[in-house]
């Protein structure tokens, strides 16, 4: 199973149109995937699930999508320079033991013209240091407004094949 992490709770995201594509593209390969959206964590979840303190609700959903993953997808936006907070913060919650020797590709989403490239290195320090490996393509979306529609349709075939090839490596990684 591959998760594929939507990483901002922002609701409505553009992220989320983008681990979508991601999601359909695997379908198409067989490849069994869920989406995981931080817009759907508890409101509460970094006071009630954060060193030592647990919630059933909260444990009920790690065990879903990241005990249950054998590799993950991050698929992140540009927030000031880099990833989101939030995302920090799930894995200060959900800890190493369920990341460590997993595989780990990323995807970098944003409105400007760097597309998360520095999101990208920061992800993998932090991937790296809880001892995951991560793939070495990591596309990187900028200008995300002019290659996806309202409809969270992929309107750009050069991207499309940057992701299916991705996606591909990615199988066999
Ligand atoms: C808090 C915040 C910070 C942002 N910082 C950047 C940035 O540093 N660089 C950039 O290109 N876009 C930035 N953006 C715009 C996002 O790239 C844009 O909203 C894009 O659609 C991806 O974010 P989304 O998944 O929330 O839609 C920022 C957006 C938000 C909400």
């Amino acid at each position: 199973m591959i998760t594929i992490i939507s990483a901002t709770n922002r609701e409505g995201s553009v992220t989320a149109k983008v681990a979508s594509v991601y999601s359909n593209f695997l379908s198409e390969l067989n490849v069994d995937n869920q989406v995981m959206d931080l817009a759907e964590l508890p409101k509460d979840f970094l006071f009630s699930n954060f060193y030592g303190a647990s919630t059933e609700p909260f444990q009920e959903m790690m065990k879903i999508y990241f005990d249950q993953a054998h590799k993950f997808i991050v698929v992140s936006p540009e927030y000031h320079g880099s990833y989101p907070g939030v995302f920090k913060a799930l894995i200060d919650c959900v800890g190493g033991e369920m990341i460590k020797a997993k595989k780990v590709a990323l995807v970098g989403v944003a409105s400007g013209r760097i597309g998360n490239l520095r999101g990208m290195d920061h992800l993998t320090a932090l991937f790296h240091h809880l001892r995951a490996e991560v793939y070495s393509s990591k596309p990187k979306l900028s200008q995300i407004h002019k290659i996806l529609d309202a409809d969270g349709k992929l309107d750009d075939s050069e991207t499309e094949a940057i992701i299916k090839s991705q996606l591909e490596g990615f199988i066999s990684f």
